[in-house]
């Protein structure tokens, strides 16, 4: 019986899309209010999900009190309160879209998870914008 089970989490971040090869009238075409150059934030909610066996022993697929110290140690605590451009290491170089953001996480996270165990990530942006991304 493999089963998914899934946390909730939350951070609050600022960011700005651009691609610095492109004018900066192109990038306003492209990214609109996003390539604002003073950045703006969003309320950014994350659902992770594992999914694997029921172990027999204890009866979870993983221990939530792990993945919960684990999302807040790895991705909480670097994301919250801060602008992606310029604090993260990773979107130094990379646009911090929803799509490229998820990418990060999952990487970040599939480092720490049990490899017998999917690993997928649900980022919301807005409420009604969010993205998926599980690896592959
Ligand atoms: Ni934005």
């Amino acid at each position: 019986m493999r089963v998914t089970v899934n946390r909730k989490a939350h951070f609050n971040a600022a960011h700005r899309l651009y691609n610095n090869e492109w004018t900066d009238a192109r990038n306003a075409e492209i990214f609109g209010k996003c390539a604002n150059p003073n950045f703006h934030g969003h309320n950014y909610e994350l659902i992770v999900s594992v999914t694997g066996e029921i172990h027999p022993e204890t009866g979870f697929v993983m221990d939530m009190k792990i993945l919960k110290n684990l999302i807040r140690n790895e991705i909480e605590d670097q994301f919250d309160h801060k602008n992606l451009n310029e604090e993260v290491l990773e979107f130094k170089t990379l646009n911090p879209t929803a799509e490229n953001i998820s990418v990060v996480i999952w990487n970040k996270l599939r480092l720490k998870i049990d490899s017998k165990l999917d690993l997928s990530i649900t980022l919301y942006e807005t409420p009604r914008n969010f993205v998926t991304y599980c690896g592959v």
